[in-house]
């Protein structure tokens, strides 16, 4: 089947999905789009998050077909946002704190943190450690990610 997506704002187009195929699938292996990641594809880690229609949710829980005719907005698209050639104040704070190791975890972090700072200019730890239950880090201890989110919140705001 063909499937219609607006990603980052661009529409795009996907030949011969099959009926089984995720979103996340599209996403990575159809549109060149290999920012979310893949490394549960069971909805249990969240290194898969993108926005659909605005709101976050793991694109390997997502069949392709749901998503046509949809918005999607991926990790790739923050720094769009951002401007040629820079990081959004999401992925700088990331970069800068440390809270960046194997980096598996990283983009659906920063798409976790995004989704929160817009709601929520001044998180605190309690807040954030809620807002990114969902998404799983090996590596850091979460301290790092805290403290990025806490950066980027200040400087977003
Ligand atoms: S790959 Fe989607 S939640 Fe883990
Ligand atoms: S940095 Fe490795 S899983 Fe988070």
């Amino acid at each position: 089947m063909r499937v219609t997506i607006t990603v980052n704002g661009e529409q795009r187009v996907a030949d011969d999905v099959w009926a089984g195929e995720s979103l996340l699938y599209v996403l990575r292996e159809r549109l060149g789009l290999p920012g979310s990641k893949n490394a549960c594809e069971q909805g249990e880690c969240g290194s898969c998050t993108v926005y659909l229609d605005g709101v976050t949710c793991c694109a390997c829980l997502v069949a392709a077909g749901q998503a046509d005719g949809r918005s999607v907005d991926t990790v790739e698209g923050l720094s769009h946002h951002a401007g040629e050639g820079e990081l959004h104040p999401v992925q700088q704070a990331f970069v800068e704190t440390g809270a960046v190791q194997c980096g598996f975890c990283t983009p659906g972090l920063l798409v976790a943190t995004h989704d929160l700072l817009a709601r929520d200019p001044d998180p605190d730890d309690s807040e954030i450690r809620e807002a990114l239950a969902g998404n799983l880090c090996r590596c850091t201890g979460y301290e790092k990610i805290i403290e990025a989110v806490h950066l980027a919140a200040r400087r977003m705001r």
